[in-house]
């Protein structure tokens, strides 16, 4: 048998403590599979006397990450830690530049470095993997770099942040405010150290300009992506979608359009019987549309302990199964240097059906109004509804529900825009853009 693979593990936060006990407890398995045993020698954490629910004596201790990168007699370092800077950035580099193979989950690092530290791992003949900084537990980078090789693909979207899914389907199912909601999403350890990445949709992002480079084989590009996160989203808003046959969900969406490719992350109306919609909670679920096979739907648990854990093991098992001397996996589907350059598809050019909610000033003339300023905007609609006001004692308030055919942003911008000089709105519009699936 092989001599074992030795790894160095920096954080262990609910992910490294849960990676630490699954391959604990499932050694023999892997020994077996992998043809090797699987030994954990080095760890590196911020506080060495936090009870973890294992023994930390039984691994060398590091307290600086990088000089476990730098130091460690290892031959693969796990980064753990998060963030886009230091000590993560430094000591992937590190554990790169001794020739190190390196398996993280941060998807916050690889959106910001992706393609340089591909690059180092390419010249250093290391393997980079990274399965867990994307849905969790789905191997939807396996699939993108190594299954779909040779399919053009030519739209990517999905749920990938579990801690959003998880507060919208709650304050769906059972009415909760949207602050217990992400308060529970913390406690079961599925937010980010700042939850404010999960609400606003910048861990979408960054997730989403991984897909994308692996999709389109274009450089990474997380500072070109439309974001819009679900703090604005009310229950009033939910309740409406689900009147009108769709559910909301924060989705992650690159498509390639005829100006660019698009990458956009927003709350989203999806059809209440398509597939995507009926994925509730911390469930991820991700849709890549290609020519030769199709659509393919990949469902699964997207955050916490054992889903990220069960990533980060499959990556660390490929890496005992590797051949020295075989020709490597390239981390971003291809050589970081034949990555062509990104080209932004602009929010302003997407097409696509609206649901447009307004609260306006009940007074004769206003629904008539608002139809006309669609309808000069060359804007269909499949609906649109009035009705009063719930939990409203100001009885001349109503509220005005539109859903619109297939037509562009800048259409829409322009309509509420008109709308808004027109002085019966109250408030500010909600406008949601509607995805649907390509079978739907
Ligand atoms: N905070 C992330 C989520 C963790 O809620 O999906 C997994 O990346």
């Amino acid at each position: 048998m092989a001599d074992a693979l030795r790894i160095g593990i920096a954080g262990l936060g609910t992910v490294g403590a849960a990676l630490i006990k699954v391959l604990q407890t499932r050694s023999e398995l892997l020994t077996v599979s992998c043809g090797r045993a699987i030994d954990v020698v080095a760890v590196s954490a911020r506080d060495r006397s936090r009870d973890r629910g294992f023994d930390a004596s039984d691994f060398q201790w590091f307290d600086d990450a990088t000089e476990l990168a730098r130091t460690a007699d290892i031959d693969v370092f796990v980064e753990l830690m998060g963030g886009n800077g230091d000590p993560a950035y430094s000591s992937v580099k590190a554990a790169l530049s001794r020739g190190l193979h390196v398996v993280t989950a941060n998807k916050a690092l690889l959106a910001r470095h992706g393609v340089e530290l591909a690059g180092l791992a390419e010249q250093n003949g290391a393997i980079l993997n990274f399965e867990a900084a994307v849905a969790g537990g789905i191997p939807v980078i396996k699939a993108l770099r190594e299954s779909l090789t040779g399919n053009t693909v030519n739209r990517v979207y999905g749920i990938m942040n579990g801690t959003c899914n998880y507060i919208l389907t709650r304050m769906e199912k059972e009415g909760l405010t949207f602050e217990a909601c992400l308060k529970e999403a913390q406690r079961l350890g599925y937010a980010e150290a700042d939850p404010a990445f999960d609400i606003e949709g910048n861990d979408t992002a960054h997730k989403l300009s991984i897909l994308t480079t692996l999709a389109f084989g274009t450089q990474i590009a997380a500072d070109d992506i439309y974001l819009e996160g679900i703090t604005n989203i009310s229950l009033d808003d939910i309740l409406a979608a689900a009147d009108l046959g769709y559910r909301i969900k924060l989705l992650g969406v690159a498509q390639k359009t005829a100006s660019g490719i698009e990458q956009r992350v927003h709350p989203t109306m999806v059809p209440q019987d398509s597939v995507i919609a009926q994925v509730d909670g911390v469930t991820n679920a991700v849709a890549i549309e290609s020519d030769v096979l199709g659509e393919l739907l990949m469902v699964g648990p997207g955050a916490g302990g054992n889903a990220t854990a069960s990533a980060v093991m499959g990556d660390i098992a490929d890496i005992a199964k590797s051949h020295p001397g075989a020709q490597l996996v390239p981390s971003l589907g291809r050589p970081a240097k034949q990555l062509a350059p990104y080209k932004r598809g602009e929010i302003q050019s997407h097409e696509g059906g609206y649901f447009i909610r307004l609260t306006v000033e009940d007074r004769t003339g206003v629904f008539a109004s608002v139809a006309t300023r669609m309808a000069e905007n060359s804007i269909s609609l499949e609906s649109i509804v009035q009705r009063p006001k719930k939990h409203d004692d100001k009885a001349e308030r109503q509220t005005i529900i539109l859903v619109t055919h297939a037509t562009t942003e800048q259409s829409v911008r322009r309509a509420v825009g008109a709308i808004k000089t027109e002085g019966y709105l109250i408030g500010e519009p909600q406008v949601i853009r509607i995805e649907r699936p390509k079978a739907a």
